[in-house]
């Protein structure tokens, strides 16, 4: 057995937070620094600063992170997170004025005790905030060589393509590429990363996942919850900017890609950028649940449901369709992939038996299944479906997404990041449904009813082509 090595911050940090009374950082980031030092994996000098409007004292903003902390996570060691809260401050400033920059600066030098460290500065602030915060953070130079300052921006980048643009010029005027560092936290979960180990360890799935095989894929992100009080943020967004345009692209992207010789992180982004600059998108469903206007209080034609048929130019999967869905207010809460297998020729002119499949479930649990055909009992030539599965644990270094992304930043490693040929491709495919969303008539917005399967126009986009939305829930 291979000696398992656990990722620990080598360098000695300091991270804003900026934003950091927000729900950002208080559901993912703090009870993620807590894990990472719980499991002893941060420096010997870490400091970790929040930043933000709200009037903070240092000791409120601990209970606060405490609190945090406590409420997210099962078992708690009081002693480790008392150790750790001795590293944390907060600083109260504006975002647009640079003397309260100086004065986070200044407490960012008294509190430092090493002077060879990196700086992380963490943008848990809406992306209206951003520019300021950029052109501060260069006006009082914490942007300097020596301080090796490293940016963390978290999707969405961007509203559009336009606007994806503005943000990476603006960016460039004051950074250099190797300090950005664009998070999708879909790509730090341990399920969605072993897609490509999977791909690479597996000469079953290298031989079967391509064009010759795979007569269609499935990518579904079912969620049973609604929007949740957040409507402000979601009416302004969609399903299809919130899921489809990251989350569900990369996932695509890390399916379909030509594995690169190196796992490099140029290799990669390169790769992913090839498939999603080759997307055609054939087809759109967009649905809405009934009773979302009386939630967002407005006659609101945004989708709370997306189902996207697109085809690839891409070598290994021309002329395979790719259906991709995601809503709210569901039956079902789960996230998969599904390749279905072309039939044997043999078969073909029966249509009645189940396409063979192999479904990875990326959530709420890791498994992998594998969809077979097999006899039934008795002299007829019949047969049923024999699934066999397994959960997929991780074990080894584990870890949840935000302390992986976080410790990849810490050691400059951005492999599981995007970059801004990515995000602009993405965008391309995304903008011209958004328009397309802006002319269609309010008929064209499939109602659909809370904890149903979703509108039934998603079903008959696959029946078109004589597929089914593969369904089945998940077991622990
Ligand atoms: N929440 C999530 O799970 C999640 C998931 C993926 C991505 N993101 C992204 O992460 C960032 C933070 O998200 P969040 O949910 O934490 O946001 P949030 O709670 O709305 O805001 C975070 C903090 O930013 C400050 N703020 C709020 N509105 C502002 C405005 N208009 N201008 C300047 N500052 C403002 C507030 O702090 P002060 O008033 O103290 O300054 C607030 O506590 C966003 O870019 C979001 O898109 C969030």
């Amino acid at each position: 057995m291979k000696k398992i090595i656990f990722q620990k911050a080598e360098n000695n940090f300091t991270m804003i937070i900026f934003g950091a009374s927000g729900s950002l950082a208080k559901l993912k980031l703090f009870p993620s620094i807590y894990q990472l030092a719980a499991e002893s994996r941060l420096p010997a000098d870490y400091k970790i600063i929040g930043y933000g409007r709200s009037q903070i004292s240092n000791e409120d903003f601990r209970e606060f992170f405490k609190k945090s902390v406590i409420e997210k996570t099962e078992r708690v060691d009081l002693e480790k997170l008392d150790e750790l809260l001795k590293n944390i401050f907060y600083v109260s400033g504006q975002y647009n004025e640079e003397k309260d920059f100086r004065k986070l600066r200044s407490t960012v030098e008294q509190v430092e005790k090493t002077k060879n460290r990196i700086r992380i500065a963490y943008f848990s602030v809406p992306p209206s905030a951003f520019t300021e915060i950029f052109q501060n953070l260069a006006a009082v130079n914490f942007n300097s060589i020596k301080a090796k300052l490293r940016l963390v921006i978290e999707k969405p980048f961007g509203y559009d393509f336009k606007s994806a643009k503005k943000l990476a010029q603006t960016l460039k005027k004051h950074f250099s590429q190797e300090q950005i560092y664009l998070l999708d936290h879909y790509l730090g979960k341990e399920s969605v990363t072993n897609l490509l180990s999977l791909r690479y360890a597996n000469s079953i799935l290298t031989t079967l996942l391509n064009r010759e095989y795979v007569s269609n894929i499935q990518i579904s992100a079912l969620e049973s919850k609604d929007i949740e009080g957040r409507a402000n943020y979601f009416d302004n967004v969609g399903i299809l900017r919130d899921m489809v345009q990251s989350h569900l692209l990369q996932i695509l992207a890390y399916l379909t890609m030509f594995m690169p010789r190196e796992r490099t992180a140029e290799a990669i982004h390169h790769e992913k950028a090839q498939v999603l600059k080759s997307i055609r998108v054939n087809s759109l469903v967009r649905g809405q649940y009934i009773g979302y206007n009386k939630e967002v209080s407005t006659d609101s034609k945004t989708e709370t449901y997306a189902a996207i048929k697109l085809a690839l130019k891409h070598p290994l999967w021309k002329g395979v369709p790719i259906y991709l869905r995601s809503g709210k207010s569901l039956v079902e809460q789960w996230t998969a992939i599904v390749f279905e297998f072309k039939p044997r020729k043999a078969q073909r002119d029966d249509g009645t038996l189940p396409p063979n499949r192999i479904v990875i479930q990326l959530q709420p649990y890791e498994k992998i299944e594998f969809h077979l055909l097999t006899k039934l009992g008795g002299k007829t030539f019949d047969f049923h479906e024999l699934t066999t599965g397994r959960p997929i644990y991780c074990s080894g270094d584990c870890l949840n997404e935000h302390g992986r992304l976080l410790l990849d930043v810490i050691a400059g490693k951005n492999d599981l990041f995007l970059n801004f040929e990515e995000i602009f491709a993405a965008w391309k495919v995304i903008d011209p449904l958004q328009k397309l969303s802006t002319k269609m008539k309010k008929k064209d917005l499939h109602l659909y009813k809370k904890g149903s399967k979703g509108p039934k126009a998603s079903d008959e986009l696959l029946a078109k082509d004589g597929f089914k939305w593969f369904y089945s829930l998940p077991n622990a």
